[in-house]
């Protein structure tokens, strides 16, 4: 085989971590390449060195059998290297075609004089590299009014424009839908089917599984393995990965319907388009209840959620928590109501991403004794100890304590950071919205078992999930939305799998 990527003896530090400890691994050209391990193992970290965003503190990186200095991203393109980074780095009120020749604009001179680029020629020329790829965009339309997955193509074509041959894709179907995974599978494929190397970072096994040669897994920064994918199973994998064999069950506890919690009665929101979003919805939650809202992305559930923790304004309908009308009070007034509320957005809603970790755990109780004192100023050696006990409570890793930007930490870690600042409020009702959405194995099954051990406690749970398999694992009522509406609820142990995705995909509708 022809080897395109040899890693020798990488090793990266940052602040406090080893990102990267004494890494050797080779990616052979056309090949499909994963990279598995949990939030924080260092896989973005390994492949941005290769990227040439940081360079390695010890070790070689060798292209095409010679030893490169990979200083900066346009070393890389020299190199025909592209990345597609797990926070896409589009400028949205640009066209697909000025998005990707930013940098490398073709440009033709008026009169032989003045230069200006020459967008027809690059229209075309994305035009035409879409087409050979089956990355179907139109090149003039703007990027902020484009859907995830159109912005991951162009993303692609970034790359493809600037001949890449090997292709690095952080992380790409965590931002996806279940039908927009699919594609995007047959895409990069597709890729390798014209000779593309790619190298896959991934947590999802069962898509390393659809379409990976080889798979290297990383642990805590040490790399434990390379292995054929074809002849390991994904159990082989995930114990590799969390250094233990993960036991895709909790124990739950029978369903005793306790008092009502939240009572949601015929809700509606409407856009600011003027688009009824959440049509006519009603139902309750009980302490010791998980009622889980099921549904394809967009058919309303966020705005639910949005509507019942005071992000969005109801057009009809009220909500009651333990017996008060909600309806139209603040944010604050909700939390200090007993409502918890772990958002899907984590950069933009869930965190403040360059505050440091403990001013993020005290972001809704900052105002309050013992977190502020009488005066308005705020308390750092009680702010401190909610940081530190929260870390070690909640197992969140950062490298400097509770100092610690956020932004510098792993996506696991934010979202144990925020389901740990959402826990200590000790709420009566907990919204979690796509909780697990692009984490590792081992995370995800912490976080489910976090949430059950809250049911266990009596609180009220809404969880708003588009992963069928958590929906049906967690929920004891289950509420399917399709177009705005409910299209079933019923106790879970009445649905299957199968016929909650039929509802998904509005198959039948309930006659009331
Ligand atoms: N720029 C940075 N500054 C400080 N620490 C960092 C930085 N980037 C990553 N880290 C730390 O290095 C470790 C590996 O991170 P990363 O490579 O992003 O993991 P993964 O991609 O596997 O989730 C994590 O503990 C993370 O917090
Ligand atoms: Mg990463």
């Amino acid at each position: 085989m022809d080897t395109l990527v040899e890693f020798k003896h990488i090793t990266k530090r940052f602040p406090g971590i080893i990102a990267n400890n004494d890494i050797s691994l080779k990616i052979e050209k056309g090949e499909i390449f994963a990279i598995l391990g949990e939030n924080g193992a260092g896989k973005s970290t390994l492949m941005s060195m290769l990227f040439g965003m940081y360079l390695p503190d010890a070790g070689e990186i060798h292209v095409r059998g010679k030893l490169e200095r990979i200083s900066s991203p346009l070393v890389a393109n020299n190199l025909n290297i592209g990345m597609v980074h797990q926070h896409f780095k589009l400028v949205e009120n640009q066209t697909i075609t000025e998005n990707i020749i930013m940098g490398i604009e073709p440009v033709k001179r008026k009169l032989g004089l003045f230069p200006y680029v020459d967008l027809e020629t690059a229209n075309r020329k994305v035009k035409e590299i879409s087409e050979a790829y089956h990355l179907e965009v139109n090149p003039t339309d703007v990027i902020q009014d484009l859907p995830v997955s159109t912005r991951q193509r162009v993303e692609i074509l970034k790359m493809l424009y600037r001949n890449a041959e090997i292709l690095i894709f952080d992380e790409p179907t965590a931002v996806l839908t279940p039908q927009e995974i699919e594609s995007l599978l047959h895409i990069i494929q597709n890729l390798r089917d014209n000779g593309k190397t790619i190298i896959l970072i991934t947590h999802k096994l069962d898509e390393i599984k659809k379409i990976s040669d080889r798979c290297a897994v990383l642990c805590k920064g040490q790399l434990v393995g390379v292995l054929p994918v074809a002849t390991t199973s994904t159990n082989e994998m995930s114990a590799l990965m969390v250094g233990h064999e993960i036991s895709d069950t909790i124990v739950k506890t029978e369903y005793r319907a306790g008092e009502e919690v939240l009572k949601v009665e015929n809700l509606q929101v409407i856009s600011n388009q003027n688009v009824t979003l959440v049509d006519n919805v009603s139902f309750s939650v009980h302490r010791g209840e998980i009622l889980a809202i099921a549904g394809v992305a967009g058919n309303g559930q966020v705005e639910i959620a949005d509507a019942i923790a005071g992000l969005t304004p109801l057009a009809q309908g009220s909500i009651m928590l333990g017996g008060h009308d909600i309806s139209h009070e603040n944010v604050r007034k909700r939390i200090e109501g007993g409502i918890a509320y772990i958002p899907e957005d984590r950069h933009s809603v869930g965190l403040i991403l360059d505050l440091s970790l403990r001013e993020n755990l005290c972001l809704k109780q900052y105002y309050q004794q013992p977190y502020c004192k009488q005066n308005g100023i705020l308390d750092f050696p009680n702010m401190e100890k909610l940081g530190s006990q929260l870390i070690s409570d909640f197992d969140i890793r950062c490298s400097s304590g509770d100092d610690t930007i956020v932004r510098s930490m792993s996506g696991g870690n934010q979202q144990k950071a925020i389901i740990a600042r959402e826990i200590q409020l000790n709420a009566k009702l907990l919204i979690f919205v796509q909780p697990t959405r692009g984490l590792d194995v081992g995370a995800i099954e912490a976080i489910h078992q976090r949430i059950n051990a809250l049911r266990s406690e009596g609180k009220a749970i809404l969880l708003i999930s588009l992963e069928l398999d958590e929906v049906m694992k967690l929920a004891d009522t289950i509420l399917v939305m399709y177009n705005g509406r409910i299209q079933t609820i019923r106790k879970a142990s009445e649905l299957t799998k199968l016929q909650v995705g039929e509802y998904m995909m509005g198959v039948h509708v309930e006659k009331k």
